[in-house]
């Protein structure tokens, strides 16, 4: 088929609350050179898409625009040139976006961002992989060469990002601490991992009470002053890796800058190392090694070594209410967009 198709998207043309995700037509031309033409199944929904919708995110897409990094879909067609056997028409692929656009009926997709969907692994389950996991893998391995035994301090470690590194660092043999709020401890229980109740206790304290020489590596969302204790709490040689800074309402943007800089300026004390992930950016300087992984890591999941948790699920037409559903954080898991 190399007839234009026309399908549904949501597109936010104006910077806000849920209420601007609306859906709008669209039409899909026959695949440009290097593409593949998609039929998208399922999208998933991250804390990164909500910063986008309110144009605070760094990277940050002009309006108006489609969010969602991650899509899993079926081939239509292509103009790929020779592919690899599993590129056929109906084969389920995946794939993390560089730039959003993945909450959309049909999508056309460079061919080096995909990767197949294996039989057995449903197609909600490899949605909610691609950016988490790949975020992981990279603050794992890219940024911190995280190795069995290391001592880790994960922030956030119930939220996306923080869930697929408990589930990579428990399949590599790391002694983790995850810190989360009351509401979401319980799902720490899962893993061999120490919970800390960040509302309630001194984070810092319970770490160097059992670590007084410190921890070989901290990941951290947060920015802003947990930075400096976060650096206090590594060990020598230890390294402070940052993939977010949460930012205060309204200020979100520009903590974001301040944190990347005093991320950069706690590099220049000696004896530590800190490190930042953009995965994006790191997708789009070497697709093919992302691909490979995405592949990696439907194959842990196919195993079960990984097990990606589902939150819920909302009908593509239902994104807004879906981001009210991640803002409420409600949902114990990550949520999807499936169309029909
Ligand atoms: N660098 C990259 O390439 C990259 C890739 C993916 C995502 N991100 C960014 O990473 C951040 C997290 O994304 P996500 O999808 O994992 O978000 P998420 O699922 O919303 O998780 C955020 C987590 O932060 C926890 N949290 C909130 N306040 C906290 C505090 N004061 N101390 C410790 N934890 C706290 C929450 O725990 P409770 O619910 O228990 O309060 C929640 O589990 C976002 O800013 C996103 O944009 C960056």
């Amino acid at each position: 088929m190399s007839e234009p198709i026309k399908h549904g998207r949501i597109v936010v043309r104006r910077f806000g609350d849920a209420g601007v995700l609306k859906q709008a037509d669209a039409v899909t031309s026959a695949p440009g050179r290097g593409q593949v033409r998609v039929r998208v199944l399922a999208a998933a929904v991250g804390y990164t898409d909500v910063m986008a919708r309110k144009g605070e995110y760094i990277f940050q897409r002009g309006l108006p625009f489609t969010p969602g990094y991650e899509v899993v879909g079926q081939v239509v067609d292509h103009d790929a040139g020779p592919v690899p056997p599993w590129l056929v028409p109906g084969a389920r692929v995946a794939a993390c976006l560089t730039r959003m656009g993945g909450y959309t009926e049909y999508a056309n997709l460079p061919v080096q961002l995909l990767a197949p969907v294996p039989d057995g692994l449903d197609t909600r389950a490899a949605a909610a992989l691609p950016l988490d996991y790949l975020t992981a893998l990279s603050l794992l391995d890219r940024h911190s060469r995280a190795r069995p035994g290391d001592t880790v301090l994960i922030h956030g470690a119930t939220g996306g990002v923080g869930d697929a590194l408990c589930q990579l660092g428990a399949h590599r043999g790391l002694v983790m601490y995850g810190t989360a709020s009351e509401r979401s401890l319980h799902r720490l229980r899962d893993y061999d991992i120490v919970p800390i109740d960040y509302r309630r206790q001194d984070v810092a304290q319970v770490v160097s009470a059992k670590h007084p020489e410190g921890v070989r590596i901290v990941y951290d969302h947060l920015g802003g002053s947990s930075m400096r204790a976060n650096h206090r709490l590594l060990a020598p040689g230890g390294v402070l890796v940052s993939y977010a800074f949460m930012g205060r309402p309204g200020h979100v943007l520009a903590d974001t800058v301040r944190g990347a800089l005093r991320n950069r300026m706690l590099n220049l004390l000696p004896g530590k190392r800190t490190a930042l992930c953009t995965l994006p950016r790191e997708i789009a300087s070497d697709p093919s090694r992302h691909q490979a992984l995405l592949t990696h890591l439907f194959e842990l999941a196919l195993g079960r070594h990984i097990r990606p948790r589902i939150g819920a699920c909302f009908p593509l037409s239902e994104a807004a209410e879906a981001h009210r559903a991640l803002e409420r954080r409600e949902a114990p898991g990550k949520i999807i967009l499936t169309t029909s």
